[in-house]
């Protein structure tokens, strides 16, 4: 295999609980993660020398793809020598794991590319970034905990949403940092919808009961845009992935996936119906 070619797909969150400080100064989180059929292309060939191209072009490199390779090229003492083409479509500063997508995405391939052994490729995963491993680990849809280094699997879904990418930037160290020890919680939250996945269907109805994110609150002081498009989508409830400062519905069926994505659209926001714990990414392919 020469080159490989992945759709390397967002996720939300659909519950976020934040229940403590570390050490190691990284809150500790308990978060179900979903896969959503939104996604970068990533391709990754050999190459004689390092060549990376980000359409369109970032304004900070290296990014977290460019980052975990040379990290990876440098703990499994390979010349850093690959030829890597991100196309992005998942907006950056999101909330949605784009980078961190794409970086899980280029260490699989390189791991394919180079013969490596997954245990690597898991601790690079988990130094890159808090949201690398659950992308590296490919589950659909999984509970992650710790600073996100502790993924598993849960079954469910998929169900349909739609997503709003309202005109915000969140930076996650930023919205961390403004969060008050008072705006902890437990991880009742997602262990409530952790027994209900186990339990069997969750429909739109209850996963709408189920959602939630302890950094809404500062999100939201961040953002006022958030504020504005819950006015205008009410009674459907916004959820908040990551940081924010994308929002998404909960929706009955893809009618209404699309229904409510057009009425984001007329708050003048960028919006799409969306599935929510995708099984398989829409293409990947490998050449
Ligand atoms: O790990 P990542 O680089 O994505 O995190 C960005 C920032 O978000 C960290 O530097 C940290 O300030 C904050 N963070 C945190 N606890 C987590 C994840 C991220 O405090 N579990």
């Amino acid at each position: 295999m020469k080159a490989v070619q992945v759709r390397a797909l967002a996720k939300v969150n659909l519950t976020l609980d934040v229940i403590g400080r570390r050490a190691d100064g990284y809150h500790e989180l308990r978060s179900v993660f979903a896969r959503i059929s939104l996604g970068d292309d990533v391709r990754v060939r050999r190459s004689r020398s390092w060549h990376v191209a980000i359409h369109p072009p970032l304004d900070a490199r290296p990014d977290l793809a460019e980052r975990a390779a040379h990290e990876l090229a440098r703990r499994s003492g390979r010349d850093v020598a690959a030829a890597i083409t991100i196309r992005k479509r998942i907006p950056l500063a999101s909330g949605l794991g784009g980078g961190s997508s794409d970086a899980a995405a280029v260490l699989r391939a390189l791991g394919n590319l180079w013969r490596l052994d997954d245990a690597l490729l898991t601790a690079v995963a988990a130094k890159i970034g808090s949201d690398v491993p659950f992308f590296f680990h490919g589950a659909p849809l999984a509970e992650v905990g710790g600073r996100g280094e502790h993924v598993r699997a849960v079954a469910g879904g998929p169900w349909w949403g739609a997503l709003a990418l309202t005109s915000g930037r969140v930076s996650t160290a930023d919205a961390f940092a403004r969060l008050a020890s008072g705006a902890w919680s437990d991880g009742q939250r997602t262990a409530r919808l952790v027994r209900a996945l186990a339990a069997g269907a969750v429909d739109a109805a209850a996963l709408r009961a189920l959602c939630g994110n302890d950094l809404d609150a500062v999100a939201v002081a961040l953002c006022p845009a958030i504020v504005a498009l819950r006015e205008r989508m009410q009674p459907t409830p916004l959820f908040l992935s990551g940081s924010g400062a994308a929002l998404f519905a909960i929706a009955d069926d893809r009618g209404h996936a699309l229904a409510l994505a057009r009425r984001m659209r007329r708050a003048d926001v960028r919006a799409s119906a969306i599935q929510i714990g995708l099984v398989e990414a829409p293409s990947a392919r490998s050449a």
